[in-house]
């Protein structure tokens, strides 16, 4: 910690990870930077489900509620004594300041109380990370399709730590899009799941939807595709006319899926790299799996996503993180604190 030597980070690492950025209190053991022992999820997904979406002040006092008892199961499951960990992760951001603040005290206090080195880990490279925990031996270059509720970013890794955005939401993240229309059309919280169960039933060619090509850039937009559909909503409204709903969340995705391949295609194409990850809560979709994969494949080129439980958000994707961190010798001093919009660490832009 500030002030004091950093302590060392010892053979047979266990770390214990800690994430509260958003509605999901989690804690996970994982050894030797890949190998999950726990990794607890406590959903408060049913409390802000009345509300139709996160409503922050709620997500900082249940992870305050929570966070004892999901640590304690983290060890419980992971066999693991407070004794055995052996250094500690936490998300610093971005995301919800209070919720963020709950890990980050928590983890600086055991950090102290037990004179662990601890690591602050970018909430976005811990989705990225969640390939690795799956797949350790995947190899650099790599691109990576991140995208999740709050950030589409389309991401070139060189090696672990030296990444660069290539391209990002210019407005609302692909998740945020899903959950926008999901609410409009009734649907319910969180959206991306229930679009992509309801599209299966439907015509993908029924509505005719805009496509943000945003010419020469990898950047993304969809607030364009969001509005469209929500004064779609609102005319058959006013007019009286029954809106074909199914067939409706299958143009969206439709719409969402082919910006979001033909970018990841082209970025792989120019920059010649041959490994693409996919990461977030989106990638747990089938239909963008599904699609990027055949797209690729015929560009001879090989998709990675993690297991649907490591797409959303979870402790043993920052544990991974963590680990590569610590490994390249960083600590976090007692002044690490949570930031709602901590940037993505470059080393080249
Ligand atoms: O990564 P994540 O758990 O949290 C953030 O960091 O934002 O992502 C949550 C987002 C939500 O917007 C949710 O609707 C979306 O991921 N999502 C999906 C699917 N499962 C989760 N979107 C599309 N299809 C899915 N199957
Ligand atoms: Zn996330």
């Amino acid at each position: 910690m500030t002030g004091h030597a950093s302590p060392a980070f010892p053979e047979g690492k266990v770390i214990l990870a800690i994430e509260t950025s958003c509605d999901e209190t989690s804690a996970a053991i994982v050894e030797e930077g890949h190998k999950i022992r726990s990794n607890i999820i406590a959903s408060q997904v049913a409390t802000h489900q009345v509300f139709g979406g996160v409503v922050p002040e709620i997500a900082s006092r249940k992870h305050m509620e929570s966070i004892t008892a999901v640590v304690d199961r983290a060890l419980e499951e992971g066999q693991c004594r407070w004794s055995d960990v052996t250094a500690l992760a936490v998300t610093q951001g971005p995301g919800l300041v209070g919720a963020l603040l709950v890990g980050v005290a928590y983890a600086k206090g055991v950090a102290m109380a037990r004179e662990l080195p601890l690591v602050g880990v970018h909430h976005i490279e811990g989705h990225i990370y969640a390939n690795f925990l799956q797949y350790p031996q995947l190899s650099f270059p790599l691109l990576c399709l991140v995208v999740s509720g709050g950030h589409s970013h389309l991401i070139y890794l060189q090696d672990h730590g030296t990444m660069k955005i290539l391209g990002s939401t210019r407005d609302d993240a692909a998740g945020e899009a899903y959950d926008k229309i999901a609410r409009a059309l009734g649907l319910g919280y969180p959206g991306g799941p229930l679009i992509e169960k309801l599209a299966r039933q439907g015509d993908p060619t029924a509505y005719e939807l805009p496509r943000a090509w945003l010419k020469d850039s990898y950047d993304f937009s969809f607030s364009g595709l969001k509005s469209s559909v929500l004064n779609l909503l609102n005319r058959a409204k006013l007019k009286g006319e029954e809106v074909d709903k199914a067939a409706l969340a299958a143009s969206f995705q439709e719409a969402v899926v082919d910006v979001l391949v033909e970018k990841t295609c082209s970025a792989a194409e120019s920059l010649q790299i041959s490994t693409v990850l996919l990461a977030g809560g989106v990638a747990a979709n089938g239909y963008l799996r599904q699609r990027l994969e055949k797209a690729l494949q015929k560009k001879d080129k090989k998709l990675f996503v993690p297991p649907l439980e490591l797409c959303t958000d979870n402790a043993a994707m920052i544990a991974c993180a963590g680990y590569y961190r610590l490994q390249r010798g960083e600590r976090a001093g007692s002044d690490l604190n949570g930031q709602a919009n901590l940037p993505l660490i470059r080393t080249e832009s």
